[in-house]
């Protein structure tokens, strides 16, 4: 599967890192990647990006943002594709790779394997040629995540650094992964949040991250979405134990259920789990059994199809009878008055608790449920969907945070943790000063 040119970048990135030792088999010393994961609030809706080093120049890595999606078939972002890359041919802070070109396996294979996903676009041509040695480049098509619109980028051999860890510390030993991404230009980005320039692919599509790693990094992630903008998340490839906190020694693993992630549904590259209850206070909302339950890390807050959601939301009231309800604050459906002097301490009401068939539950509390929106006024912070909404739940990332999601793509399964609150730590809690 690994093309020459991926072999050779490989073997010279091995080389230029390891070369004043001398390494006959390279082994990292490490079996895992860390990212830290940034909120932003600076657009419509809470974006999340993760840290990337994308160009290696003046002896330093440059490092861009990528807004993390779950959906995206392949990575893309603000870079440019050259024929000939030779010192000085790139700009300072302008990265630029090799273009695959419209005759290699790798342009058909893309473009396949995106022609359903994105069939509303409009086809793409093979007219573009690039200064240098003349070949064809290979023009992908992309959806902007946030704006929805269509737009064109160039297939590239791409190099994406991270930096080891042992799941307790972030080292300054780093790593290659090598998919194939696309150059978009500049322009593409101006309806993302300051300073994110790039759509990071983390689906189960063949070309999006995850699919390439391999060797020691195991084929799994782990996603631990942060609360604030100022302390980061954290985004680990490949598998280990993982200690939030760097003094502690309590893995997350032993905080986590597992329920199967039920991939490729509808021709799509999104992750699915089967909820099939959602039980507040012992009383249970049964969950069409046919129905698909969407991870999103795009969308907001959880949205539910409309029959669901009125239930959802008559059941909450019921068990809340002591808060006194007011005027709705939209998007939600069901708003308090609660005075709580500003803080959520004080504020606790019964979970909200996801029934995932095999007897595991997600326990949604307070910290994820109540969402506030001034002073005093708190809301239920899920959505309607919508009487014919395509997945009967769409998981989105108010629900997430400070929750630990371990996406294992060889076992397809997914490991939960429900709030790290509740435990005593959080996905801020990741020590990247390391060593
Ligand atoms: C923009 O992002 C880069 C990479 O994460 C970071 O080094 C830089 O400080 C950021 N700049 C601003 C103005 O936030
Ligand atoms: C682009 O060129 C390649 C190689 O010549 C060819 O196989 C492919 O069908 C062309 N694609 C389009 C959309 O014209
Ligand atoms: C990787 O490690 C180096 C050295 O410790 C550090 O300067 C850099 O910020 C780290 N990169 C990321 C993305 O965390
Ligand atoms: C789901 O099941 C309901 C009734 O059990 C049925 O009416 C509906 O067509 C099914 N939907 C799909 C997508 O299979
Ligand atoms: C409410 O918060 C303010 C400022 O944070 C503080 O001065 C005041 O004492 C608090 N009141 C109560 C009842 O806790
Ligand atoms: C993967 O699944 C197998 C069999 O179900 C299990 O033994 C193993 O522990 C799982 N591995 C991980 C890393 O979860
Ligand atoms: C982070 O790790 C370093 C190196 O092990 C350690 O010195 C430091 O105290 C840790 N920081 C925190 C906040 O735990």
């Amino acid at each position: 599967m690994i093309s020459h040119v991926q072999l050779i970048l490989l073997i010279l990135a091995i080389i230029s890192y390891y070369g004043h030792e001398s390494i006959a088999q390279y082994i990292p010393p490490f079996t895992s990647l860390v990212a830290p994961v940034a909120k932003h609030t600076d657009s419509a809706n809470p974006l999340y990006s993760a840290q990337i080093m994308t160009k290696y120049v003046n002896s330093q890595f440059i490092h861009t943002n990528f807004l993390i999606d779950m959906e995206a078939p392949f990575t893309w972002y603000d870079c440019v594709v050259q024929w000939n890359i030779y010192p000085g041919s790139c700009p300072g802070n302008t990265v630029c790779l090799s273009p695959v070109s419209c005759e290699e396996y790798q342009c058909t294979d893309v473009r396949t394997s995106t022609l359903d996903h994105y069939s509303s676009c409009p086809p793409v041509t093979n007219s573009s040629t690039l200064p240098g040695w003349g070949f064809c480049s290979c023009p992908v098509t992309f959806v902007n995540p946030i704006t929805g619109s269509c737009g064109e980028a160039l297939l590239n051999y791409d190099e994406l650094w991270f930096n080891g860890t042992n799941g307790r510390i972030a080292f300054p030993d780093f790593m290659g992964v090598y998919p194939n991404s696309a150059c978009a230009p500049s322009s593409a980005f101006e309806s993302f949040p300051k300073n994110v320039s790039g759509v990071l692919a983390m689906s189960s599509s063949p070309h999006a991250l995850p699919a390439n790693l391999f060797g020691v990094i195991r084929r799994s992630f782990a996603l631990c979405l942060p609360t604030s903008t100022s302390s980061p998340g954290v985004l680990i490839l490949g598998s280990s134990p993982y200690y939030l906190d760097s003094h502690s020694d309590v893995d997350v693993r032993s905080f986590l259920s597992y329920t199967p992630l039920l991939n490729n549904i509808q021709d799509t590259f999104g992750y699915y789990i089967g909820v099939n209850t959602i039980v507040i206070r012992k009383r249970s909302i049964n969950v069409p059994p046919n129905a698909t339950t969407k991870i999103s890390t795009l969308v907001p807050y959880t949205t539910l199809r409309t029959d669901i959601y009125k239930q959802v939301v008559r059941r909450f009231s019921k068990v809340t009878k002591r808060l006194q309800p007011t005027k709705l604050v939209a998007p939600f459906g069901l708003c308090f008055k609660i005075f709580t002097n500003g803080t959520r301490a004080g504020l606790k009401v019964p979970d909200i608790d996801f029934g995932l068939g095999n007897g595991m539950k997600w326990s949604v509390s307070t910290a994820n449920s109540m969402k506030q929106m001034t002073q005093d006024v708190w809301c239920l912070a899920f959505v309607d969907g919508g009487v014919t909404s395509e997945h009967v739940i769409v998981l989105g990332t108010f629900q997430m945070e400070d929750n630990f999601l371990l996406f294992d793509l060889v076992n397809s399964s997914l490991g939960f943790s429900s709030s790290l609150l509740n435990k005593g730590t959080s996905c801020a809690s990741f020590n990247f000063t390391g060593v």
